[in-house]
């Protein structure tokens, strides 16, 4: 295999740039032809396809978002969409591909993969980390941790004013960053869409929290949580508890930002350079995570029907470190 085609795709994360890095430098390494494809499987459609030197990743590793930009392409959706990316890639000659993103990608994949044949390897890339087959994914570090510094500060101005905050984390279907920016930062509940939110529960801690005087009282919630956002748990709050003073905060995309932690950008060195060995030794159609500190590969498929479930200890820890 001489060329293949790398991608960006779905929601950014930080540390996708380390991983294009690898992935350009270890094919270079290996003789092999490099061609970015710009804005994931809408620029595979649309033919928006380069060759990429060594150079093109120099200096990238400690960016966040990413250089090949990324988008989320609903004409890939249809046989006609990934018909037009397919015969882009037999134009530019690619015959292999290296696919960083999250869920949305993966079904992407297999979708592209039931109609027609071309090698590919995918890379765990989302702040969600909702991926099974993998310990992380890559931008889920770096996340927790802008999540985290957010909440520090938020934490000092309601302690100062004895307020009560409901801070909106990301994740539209998971609750990993909201559950481990919670623990990290001493949170008083955690609300996640794994877990049907008691809201009576929630009040009943804070009414707790109350009569001993707790001065903080901080409930993290993400955004996909069933019983709503940020709004609609303050809304409850003030409904029940009028002489509260209530403030929301919702972090939003700050999260998906910023320079990768080091975690991250090891983890995006490792599996960028992995991809392509992968690719180089027939083991395709898998995506490469980690699994104990080991590579571990996982067929597309199962990446996507499998579950990244919740340990539930998780969830108990909170209830005891928050009383
Ligand atoms: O990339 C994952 C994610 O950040 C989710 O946590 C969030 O729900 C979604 O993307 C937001 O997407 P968009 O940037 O399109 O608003």
């Amino acid at each position: 295999m001489k060329n293949i085609g790398i991608l960006t795709s779905g929601g950014d994360s930080p540390g996708m740039n380390a991983a294009i890095r690898a992935v350009v430098r270890t094919g270079v390494y290996h003789d092999m032809d490099i061609f970015g494809i710009r804005r994931g499987y809408q620029g595979m459609i649309e033919g928006d396809i380069f060759k990429m030197q060594t150079t093109d990743v120099a200096n990238i590793i400690q960016r966040g978002g990413t250089i090949l930009k990324t988008a989320r392409s609903k004409e890939f959706m249809t046989d006609e969409g990934r018909r037009k990316a397919y015969d882009q890639l037999t134009k530019h000659n690619i015959e292999g591909l290296v696919l960083i993103g999250g869920d949305g990608t993966f079904r992407g994949a297999v979708a592209f993969f039931e109609q027609f044949t071309i090698p590919a390897v995918g890379i765990p890339g989302t702040i969600d980390k909702d991926l099974a087959g993998t310990d992380f994914t890559i931008g889920f570090d770096t996340a927790v941790n802008t999540a985290v510094e957010a909440i520090d500060k938020i934490r000092d101005t309601a302690e100062a004013h004895d307020r009560l905050f409901v801070v909106e984390v990301m994740g539209r279907d998971a609750g990993y960053i909201a559950l481990n920016s919670g623990i990290a930062c001493g949170a008083e509940d955690i609300l996640i869409p794994e877990q049907i939110t008691d809201i009576e529960d929630v009040l009943n801690r804070i009414d707790n929290d109350e009569r001993r005087k707790k001065t903080v009282h901080i409930i993290i919630v993400a955004e996909g949580d069933d019983y709503g956002g940020a709004k609609e748990v303050q809304a409850r709050i003030t409904e029940r508890f009028p002489m509260l003073d209530v403030r929301t905060c919702v972090l939003g995309h700050i999260q998906r930002g910023g320079s990768p932690s080091y975690a991250d950008r090891v983890l995006a060195s490792r599996l960028g350079y992995a991809a392509v060995n992968a690719l180089r030794a027939g083991n395709t159609q898998v995506m490469a995570g980690i699994v104990n500190d080991n590579i571990f590969f996982t067929p597309f498929d199962n990446v996507i029907k499998g579950e990244a479930p919740i340990n539930p200890d998780m969830l108990e820890l909170i209830r005891v470190l928050s009383i």
